[in-house]
């Protein structure tokens, strides 16, 4: 098991009970996200985490099939789900590579600030566009930690590479929104919308069309 599955499967629980710090930003994603998914709609997302986002759009999907990679943060999902009675929403622990996922199978993929911790951003973003259906979407919401002002990221830099040497922070790259947006056009998507939020690291929202 890799020290960033380690490390996220050692915070499930402490993630999975810390508040949504910018709650507002949150909601504005998620409606953004809605206006994208009809009710019969199978949405994959990459990275759930703890699942909440699933639970939450599990009213305006027809299915949700919500993927980590570490084994805790779904057995969160798992439990989550159970509490709020919502039955259209399967956990796997799995990553995006995973064979399980099937080529064109579902209607939106999307992965909540999550493509920043993969090794290779662009196959990641590759592999979604393999995953999502011709005339689907994939939506990203991503921190830009390679937006912060110099002195900023200068600072992040330090903090998360002495937090990573004691265990304590997963691997991250250092990303920025025009990154992401030209390693979407580069897998094929078409921009839909794209905003971004500030914040201690900005937040870059892309909505992006596979074409039909
Ligand atoms: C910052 S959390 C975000 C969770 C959730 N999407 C949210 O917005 O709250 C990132 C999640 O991505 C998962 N993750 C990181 N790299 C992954 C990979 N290569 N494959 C699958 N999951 C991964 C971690 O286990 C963690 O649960």
């Amino acid at each position: 098991m890799s020290k960033s599955v380690r490390f996220w499967n050692r915070i499930a629980e402490k993630y999975a009970q810390s508040p949504i710090k910018d709650m507002k930003g949150y909601e504005a994603t998620l409606a953004r996200v809605r206006a994208h998914l009809t009710p019969d709609d199978h949405l994959l997302e990459l990275g759930c985490g703890s699942g909440s986002t699933a639970v939450m759009l599990a009213g305006d999907a027809g299915r949700i099939t919500a993927t980590d990679y570490a084994g805790e943060m779904v057995a969160i999902g798992q439990r989550k789900a159970a509490e709020a009675g919502v039955e259209n929403v399967t956990f796997l622990q799995a990553d995006p590579f995973d064979p399980v996922l099937e080529p064109g199978a579902y209607d939106v993929v999307m992965g909540m600030n999550f493509y920043h911790l993969l090794d290779d951003m662009s196959a990641g973003l590759t592999r979604s566009v393999e995953l999502v259906k011709p005339g689907g979407y994939v939506i990203a919401k991503t921190p830009c930690l390679g937006d912060a002002p110099f002195f900023k990221r200068l600072m992040l830099k330090t903090i998360v590479g002495v937090l990573q040497l004691v265990g304590k922070a997963p691997s991250v790259g250092f990303v920025t929104g025009d990154t992401v947006e030209a390693q979407m056009k580069a897998a094929g998507l078409e921009i839909v919308e794209r905003s971004v939020t500030d914040g201690m690291v900005p937040r870059d929202f892309i909505i992006a069309r596979r074409p039909a």
